[in-house]
């Protein structure tokens, strides 16, 4: 506190006389204090990752305090509506899932919170299921309100959602790890359309070679080439990336990374141009902060497509996409009949 050393400073200078002059930079000190004490962060956060979240709060302007304006992608350029800031108070999850969700999607969010999301404790350990919403132009407020009050799993970030503003998403998703949740071990961004086999997600994060730290893994995606058709959903111009393929990186339907990740993604992305290809933005991120996704234990277990539901198959994957919600509570209820999966 730059004021309180001058007020010490002058306060020994000019000891004997004064002592209203005196009195008056008492008082400041004492506001210097209980400032400093407010401005402390209301989450206990590892005293290692501290500094970092230090330089990521200054993100204002020093003299008129306004936010400075990053890219479009910057996540503190929006503001949480609903951030159940509480949920990792209480607890300290292993894992915590990240779905990003269209506001109108309850089917999906219905069907997860039947299915992967309906047990906290997975394998010993504490799960916890959140879904990212940006807001729709529609009347669902109130809706989202309710749905929240009941469930209390509603992360809703002030940025208009939609398909091309999944990049917004990812690194909100991020922002609210790094800010809300920096305690917890683990966590992953997972599509609604997914299958998630969480028992065997959890059993191979625990496994004893698994990364602490900068670790991100999930299905990799090696060379590929930068869509330059225009009619395409995946099109990105030139103008936005330049370069002909993207880094490596680890397929959005669901990648896997370690909580001390999120701070460094928020941070890194002030400085990489975003575009619209989330996931390959992730990847251009680690490859800025000198990081590579790892290949999962067991590569089989990250599947992109199914054509059809076998049991024994899909006790034995971490993810697979599905083609709709009503699929997902269907094999779920399947696979957790009491019969053993394999033959
Ligand atoms: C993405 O979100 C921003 C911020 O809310 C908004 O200005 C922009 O129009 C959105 N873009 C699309 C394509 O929806
Ligand atoms: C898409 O590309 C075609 C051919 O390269 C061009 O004629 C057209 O104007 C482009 N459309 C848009 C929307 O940029």
């Amino acid at each position: 506190c730059f004021s309180c050393l001058f007020s010490q400073l002058v306060q020994n200078l000019i000891p004997q006389k004064k002592p209203l002059f005196r009195s008056w930079f008492q008082f400041l000190l004492l506001v210097c204090l209980l400032t400093n004490m407010f401005n402390m962060p209301p989450y206990r956060i590892h005293p290692k990752h501290r500094a970092m979240l230090n330089n990521i709060h200054k993100t204002t302007e020093p003299l008129t305090g306004k936010p400075i304006q990053y890219h479009q992608a910057f996540p503190r350029n929006y503001q949480f509506i609903m951030d159940n800031t509480e949920i990792c108070k209480n607890t300290i999850p292993f894992l915590v899932l990240m779905v990003p969700v269209a506001p109108d999607n309850m089917e999906a969010r219905d069907a997860i919170r039947q299915t992967w999301a309906k047990e906290s404790m997975v394998q010993g350990e504490v799960v916890v299921t959140l879904f990212l919403l940006g807001v729709s132009g529609g009347n669902d407020v109130e809706k989202l309100k309710q749905e929240n009050l009941q469930h209390h799993d509603l992360i809703q970030s002030n940025f208009i959602d939609s398909y091309h503003n999944l990049t917004i998403k990812t690194m909100v998703i991020m922002d609210w790890l790094a800010t809300h949740c920096p305690t917890a071990a683990y966590a992953m961004k997972i599509d609604s359309d997914m299958f998630l086999n969480i028992d065997n997600l959890v059993i191979m994060l625990k496994q004893p070679g698994i990364p602490k730290m900068n670790y991100l893994t999930g299905l990799l995606m090696w060379n590929r080439p930068v869509i330059r058709t225009n009619s395409s959903k995946w099109y990105v111009s030139e103008e936005m990336y330049p370069e002909p393929n993207y880094p490596t990186y680890t397929l959005g339907m669901g990648y896997v990374f370690s909580n001390d990740l999120p701070e460094k993604f928020v941070e890194i992305s002030k400085s990489v141009k975003p575009f619209n290809i989330e996931d390959a933005y992730i990847g251009m991120c680690m490859k800025k902060l000198g990081l590579a996704p790892t290949s999962p234990p067991k590569p089989s277990q990250f599947m992109s497509y199914n054509t059809r539901y076998n049991r024994c198959e899909f006790s034995q994957v971490i993810t697979y996409i599905l083609d709709s919600s009503k699929h997902l509570v269907e094999y779920w209820t399947d696979l957790k009949k009491p019969e053993p999966p394999c033959p």
